[in-house]
């Protein structure tokens, strides 16, 4: 079903030092809904994700806990960021890890094209190195301690310490490129979103920009430059490249055209790396730049940005045991203008549970069938040939919604799409409390209107199923199936997204099966 466009998304590669928290997870579970909205809309769909194993971080954690950092980096993947994927129902593609023979060589590789083309020098080199984003910090970044780190420079988003380094260095000439940066910035306005970021990263590069430090030979653990084997390739410069390297950069030519160029989304945190240092990379190499950045906000705990480091970290499992993996999915995501900082508490995560997904949509649901199994023996009702003006509202709303919906996932913008889907819950609740089923229900002479407005239900649970599944896909699968739908349409990941919002699919004589609530109640 495929339309030939293609979709080709990812998200940032994890650093496995530690568990994953609900902010990584809000990462993976935005660019997953995403990518399964293009992949259910017939476009050429790929999702990358996967972890960076390499750098200071990495070995400093092994070496606290007694092994060597591939000991490390597989106990951690294998035990916690494989199954992060499950908890949160990430359907991605590929999985890359930076120590994999597929990436190291071609890393190697590439960082070897841009030394023959002469954009890499050797150099030495004296700053501020933080450890915990794996960065010379610019002077912007850098403030000053306190409580314990009180008379000591510290990272800005960290608190800790910063690391005076000293090295020969070789050195990526970033310099060369704020001119090309700049001109691709105001031909494609889109390239950086949302607008905040795109400011953000045009100031910074106007304000100049400096050659990039890009490789280390203080420690080993990292993939050798090519030409020099004192030095290990910067973790920065060998975590960018996973993005060519997983589809084929230097291995599989089709592939890599198929494929490439991509739709980066990231936390704003690691925005500089992929608008500015990843797109002067690939033009130094000359290939194409990605397709866009997108920036997200953080999600905040106590005012301050989520972090395992600061122990303000929560386990994904926290929330899926009790909430399930669709409520985490629909929370982070409808609750955040996807590009703005969110702040999570689990009184605003029951809340909204409760009232939108068990009382709006999931009774919604369960009540619906429930009148079709009472009313008509399960078996859906034809609408009646007389349409009232509140049937044709219902029909307009899910026309609109899904068209607008489908125009906010264009924008990546999430949560936009899923409060016009919404509209959908909230006028088919607004319906039945009008229209009174039970009510018809009573006189023999009103049954084909009671049929009406039970089809008129049941079509809109059919739309809202299918719009919904790229977000929920457990619950919408659920409510398929007590729909029928699955025996007369077929699966509902088949169904086209982008025709969503056509009235009249669900078949009369269709017959529902019982639905157990798809949001149970939680106890407190
Ligand atoms: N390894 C680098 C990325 C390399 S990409 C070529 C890295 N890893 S990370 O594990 O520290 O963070 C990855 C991403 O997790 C962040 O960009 C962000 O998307 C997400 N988040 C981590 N903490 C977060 C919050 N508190 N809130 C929202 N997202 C957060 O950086």
């Amino acid at each position: 079903m495929s339309n030939g466009r293609s979709f080709y998304i990812t998200t940032p590669i994890y650093y496995p030092s530690d568990l994953p928290h609900i902010g990584h997870g809000y990462t993976s579970v935005a660019v997953d809904t995403l990518a399964r909205w293009h992949r259910q809309s017939g476009d050429d769909t790929w999702m990358l994700t996967g972890t960076d194993e390499h750098g200071q971080k990495m070995l400093r954690a092994a070496a606290a806990n007694g092994v060597t950092p591939q000991e490390w980096v597989d106990r951690l993947v294998t035990q916690s960021w494989f199954p992060l994927l499950e908890t949160l129902g990430v359907a991605n593609d590929d999985f890359i890890r930076t120590t994999q023979a597929r990436h190291e060589e071609r890393v190697q590789q590439f960082v070897q094209a841009l030394y023959d083309r002469g954009y890499i020098y050797a150099g030495e080199y004296e700053a501020l190195y933080c450890v915990g984003c794996e960065e010379f910090k610019p002077e912007a970044e850098i403030v000053d301690g306190t409580g314990p780190f009180e008379g000591l420079k510290v990272c800005a988003i960290h608190s800790k310490p910063l690391e005076l380094l000293q090295e020969k260095n070789y050195f990526f000439k970033l310099s060369e490129f704020q001119d090309r940066l700049l001109e691709l910035y105001k031909t494609e306005p889109d390239f950086v979103r949302p607008d905040s970021a795109r400011n953000e990263v045009v100031s910074f590069v106007k304000s100049g920009l400096k050659d990039l430090s890009i490789s280390r030979s203080a420690f080993d653990w990292g993939i050798r430059v090519p030409w020099d084997d004192a030095h290990v390739i910067y973790v920065w410069v060998d975590a960018l490249l996973n993005y060519a390297t997983a589809v084929g950069y230097g291995t599989d030519p089709d592939q890599f055209a198929r494929r490439w160029p991509a739709y980066h989304v990231v936390g704003k945190d690691i925005l500089r790396f992929h608008a500015v240092i990843w797109p002067a990379m690939l033009m130094a190499a000359g290939l194409d730049v990605p397709r866009g950045v997108f920036a997200h906000g953080w999600l905040l705990v106590g005012g301050e940005k989520m972090s395992k480091s600061k122990l303000t970290g929560i386990a994904p499992t926290e929330i899926t045991d009790v909430f399930g993996s669709d409520a985490y999915r629909f929370y982070f995501l409808s609750a955040i203008a996807f590009g703005q900082d969110g702040s999570f508490s689990w009184e605003d995560l029951s809340a909204r549970y409760q009232a939108e997904l068990a009382n709006g949509f999931g009774n919604l649901a369960s009540r619906t069938i429930a009148m079709i199994e009472r009313y008509f023996e399960g078996i859906v009702p034809p609408a009646g040939h007389e349409l009232t003006d509140a049937d044709r509202a219902v029909k307009e709303v899910v026309r609109s919604a899904a068209a607008d919906a489908d125009a906010e996932i264009e924008r990546f913008r999430i949560d936009g799409a899923i409060a016009a889907i919404w509209r959908i819950v909230d006028e088919l609740n607004g319906y039945i409390t009008l229209n009174e089923p039970w009510a018809l229900a009573k006189d023999d002479a009103r049954r084909e209107r009671l049929g009406t407005v039970l089809y008129t239900a049941a079509e809109g649970l059919r739309a809202l199923a299918v719009l919904l599944s790229p977000v929920m896909p457990v619950a919408t699968e659920k409510l398929w199936i007590a729909l029928g739908a699955a025996e007369t349409l077929g699966r509902l990941q088949d169904q086209p997204l982008r025709e969503a919002g056509e009235w009249g699919v669900l078949k009369p004589g269709t017959p529902v099966n019982g639905l157990s609530p798809l949001f149970p109640r939680v106890e407190q």
